[in-house]
């Protein structure tokens, strides 16, 4: 008996041609059934990325690196990159070309099966045409998108039967840690605040005894305890400078301290762990003592870098006009929420600023700022979720499921889809058997202090380091630090 079998991937079954040679039968008889409904998806060696240049402006990041590309070569796929694409990120046409891609222009490349990008799809006006529209049916994009945000785009999508993958929807689960993208950037962000209030400050970070004289090392006061705060309280430390952290998270404190910063607090004991380990929004009470608590800081600090953010809501304004007057000339600030509405009142979003002698750093685009190092991370990220999301050696699929628990791929494919072939899959339902986080011990600062450090040696800060900045705590783990890096 001789038995072929071929896939047909766009109807998702496996068919089967059993060719019968038996001479008991006397003739050879050809049976066709079909054997399987189980989805193969599509042969990765039919699939082609496509790697566009980005065109949001000054934006220099590139959604694959050279590296990337020859991870996605070597599990199947052919890739294209638009001329150009990464240049600004430091990696040339020709590394690419190298590691396997082929070099297209911007049509080609928007025509590919999968489609891979930083920005959201936005009007491409040197083609006179929105990316969308040079997208061929029913095609597969990954990219960030804030579907929330975008209603319009997520309709041009659906019209092209589009599948989208959005990046900024990855759950915040410790399996999807590799495809986090939202903390890639923040972690980034958090190291390139540090090093632009450097840039704008007058003085060392760290202190020095010099024959020339003694120098005070700088302080510093982080607002927000999240990858962003956490990534600027490690690199403002590693610089010399004395740093303070505040949260309404009493576990972001503790993650602080793991750092060598100094967790500092208000006497309202009110919890601000929300949904999912975000931040939930505090009480008028508890603000107005956080404030309290930063015109102090204020009066003493050289430098503030606030990070406070609740999802899906405008940031909250932490630091007034006032406080920032109340600052020493030469003081900088860093306002990592100044894309949705700032915590600081006199920062202008965009720009760099002085306000009566106080720099004011106000981008809204840190990770770009630093492209070769986002670009790398993203693509890992991107890479990592594909392979991840369609571990099949040969063929290209995902499922998409509608029941599926807490912390599961199930989980991260479900919350990652949010178009399937133009069907809007957004917001993702709740998963199943979502922990309930044990309450987080409120510690009083002194108790926190008064806790000895075990004797860390070089090497295993540097992975704590690495640990708590990247994964921030996870779920239902108290000790993030250790909880991250599964020690
Ligand atoms: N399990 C995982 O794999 C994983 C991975 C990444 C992040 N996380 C967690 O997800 C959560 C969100 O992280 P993020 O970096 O996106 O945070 P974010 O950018 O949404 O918020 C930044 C920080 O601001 C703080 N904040 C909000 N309001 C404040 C206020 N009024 N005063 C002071 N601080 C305030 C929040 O508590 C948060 O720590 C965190 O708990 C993080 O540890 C988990």
């Amino acid at each position: 008996m001789n038995l072929t079998c071929s896939q047909h991937a766009h109807f998702l079954r496996r068919t089967c041609i059993f060719i019968d040679t038996s001479p008991a039968w006397g003739l050879h008889l050809i049976l066709l059934c079909l054997l399987t409904v189980v989805p193969v998806g599509i042969p990765y060696k039919q699939l082609t990325v496509g790697v566009p240049r980005e065109i949001f402006q000054n934006e220099l990041r590139v959604a694959l690196s050279p590296a990337g590309v020859q991870a996605l070569i070597k599990q199947g796929f052919n890739v294209v990159v638009e001329s150009g694409a990464g240049e600004s990120a430091k990696f040339h046409d020709q590394m690419y070309a190298e590691a396997g891609a082929t070099i297209r222009d911007t049509k080609d490349v928007l025509a590919s099966d999968v489609l891979v990008k930083v920005r959201a799809p936005m009007l491409n006006s040197a083609l006179g045409a929105h990316e969308v529209d040079l997208m061929k049916d029913g095609a597969t994009l990954i990219s960030f998108i804030y579907p929330a945000q975008n209603p319009e785009l997520m309709n041009l999508l659906s019209q092209k039967k589009a599948t989208v993958l959005a990046m900024d929807q990855v759950p915040r689960v410790t399996i999807a840690q590799g495809y986090d993208a939202l903390s890639s950037m923040a972690n980034i962000a958090g190291y390139k605040a540090v090093v632009l209030a450097a840039n704008n400050f007058g003085r060392f970070f760290t202190g020095q005894i010099t024959a020339a004289g003694k120098v005070p090392p700088a302080k510093v006061l982080i607002i927000g305890g999240g990858v962003a705060g956490l990534a600027a309280a490690g690199t403002a430390r590693a610089m010399g400078a004395i740093v303070r952290g505040f949260d309404t998270r009493a576990a972001a404190l503790e993650q602080f301290k793991s750092l060598g910063a100094e967790p500092l607090e208000v006497d309202v004991k009110e919890s601000g762990e929300g949904q999912g380990g975000y931040a939930k929004e505090m009480s008028k009470e508890f603000i107005e003592a956080e404030m309290k608590l930063f015109a102090k800081q204020c009066l003493d600090v050289d430098i503030l870098i606030s990070t406070a953010l609740i999802p899906g809501r405008k940031a909250p304004v932490l630091i007034s006009k006032d406080m920032v007057e109340s600052m020493k000339d030469g003081s900088v600030v860093v306002d990592l929420a100044a894309e949705a509405g700032g915590n600081i009142e006199t920062t202008v979003p965009g720009e760099l600023s002085v306000h009566k002698g106080v720099v004011h750093v106000g981008y809204t685009d840190l990770p770009s700022r630093l492209p070769t190092q986002s670009s790398t991370l993203y693509s890992n990220n991107i890479t990592k979720l594909i392979r991840a999301i369609s571990p099949d050696k040969e063929n290209f699929y995902y499922d998409v499921k509608d029941m599926f628990d807490y912390g599961t791929m199930d989980h991260v494919v479900r919350g990652s889809v949010v178009m399937q072939d133009g069907k809007v899959l957004f917001p993702a339902p709740q998963p199943n058997n979502v922990p309930v986080a044990a309450p987080a011990k409120t510690k009083s600062v002194q108790e926190i202090a008064a806790e000895k450090a075990a004797t860390i040696s070089p090497f295993r800060a540097t992975l704590t380091t690495a640990g708590v900045y990247t994964g921030g705590e996870t779920e239902g783990c108290l000790t993030p630090t250790s909880c991250c890096l599964g020690l």
